[in-house]
């Protein structure tokens, strides 16, 4: 029996706003739920952080979270906590808990020389999660690696207006521009990456890139469908939040630019180090 007329809350979670390029995703598809976007701009990057400081962190957030607000799903949209901190949260909370991990499978079916790039974070690229994906469904490809801390920087810099630095990007790349067969599709295995994609694509003219958004809606969808009558929701909500766990003007100026993603209600919170 699903439940009609009542609009589900969406937690969508990163360490930054590259899960914004996850929550797009999901609003296109879904615009009438109700969402939260929470960021933990206090203790970004995640890239360097270790693993049992992410999972202690990000339970805490989540925890804070789901103490002040009726949660029906959260989308952890940060590959680095995702392939570290799913375990732990799922068995923690009775809600629904969705995880962004590199777009591997769909890499090793759409690419035609066999060569596929996974750009991530130094932690994303060093998890056993990943690679026992590789193992699992890359058999017949040859995976580039790299992980770089700077790009989920570069990224945030760019929504906050400073712009990208193609020649820093190149010398970044430099380990696949150069190589004798340059991987014909990249997968963006980190969320902030698709805000950089048009200028990656310079780089790299002949490349397809893919992330996980898309995949990502689509099993928010399914999950939802299964409880409440996603059809009989036909008006927006006004009252979508945003919430840091770091105050400063930064974040300020950021939340005035969030209103045309319709989140339109700003909060931080405090979270104690563990
Ligand atoms: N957006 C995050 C990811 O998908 C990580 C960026 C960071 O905090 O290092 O991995």
């Amino acid at each position: 029996m699903k439940i009609k007329n009542t609009t589900p809350t969406v937690l969508v979670f990163d360490s930054g706003i590259g899960g914004l390029s996850v929550y797009n995703e999901i609003y296109k598809q879904m615009p009438n739920l109700h969402y939260i976007y929470a960021f933990d701009n206090e203790m970004f990057p995640y890239g360097d952080k270790s693993s049992e400081f992410l999972i202690d962190r990000v339970n805490s957030i989540i925890e804070h979270i789901s103490n002040n607000y009726l949660i029906d799903i959260a989308v952890i949209a940060c590959n680095t906590a995702s392939t570290i901190c799913l375990p732990s949260l799922r068995s923690k909370f009775s809600f629904p808990i969705v995880g962004v991990v590199p777009a591997i499978k769909p890499a090793c079916q759409i690419t035609q020389n066999k060569c596929i790039g996974l750009l991530a974070t130094k932690a994303t690229i060093e998890r056993a999660y990943t690679t026992n994906l590789i193992q699992e469904f890359a058999t017949d490809c040859t995976v580039k690696l790299l992980g770089l801390s700077e790009l989920a920087i570069i990224a945030e810099n760019k929504l906050q207006g400073i712009g990208v630095d193609i020649n820093q990007l190149q010398t970044l790349l430099a380990p696949w521009l150069s190589g004798p067969v340059i991987p014909d599709t990249i997968v963006l295995g980190c969320t902030h990456y698709p805000f950089i994609k048009e200028e990656l694509e310079i780089l790299f003219p002949n490349t397809t890139f893919i992330d996980s958004g898309n995949a990502i809606a689509a099993r928010v969808y399914n999950l939802l469908n299964e409880q409440f009558d996603l059809d009989t929701i036909n008006t927006q909500s006004n009252e979508n939040i945003v919430i840091s766990t770091n105050y400063n003007k930064h974040v300020e100026k950021l939340a005035d630019n969030l209103v045309k993603y319709n989140l339109n209600k700003y909060q931080s919170i405090n979270i104690l180090c563990a």
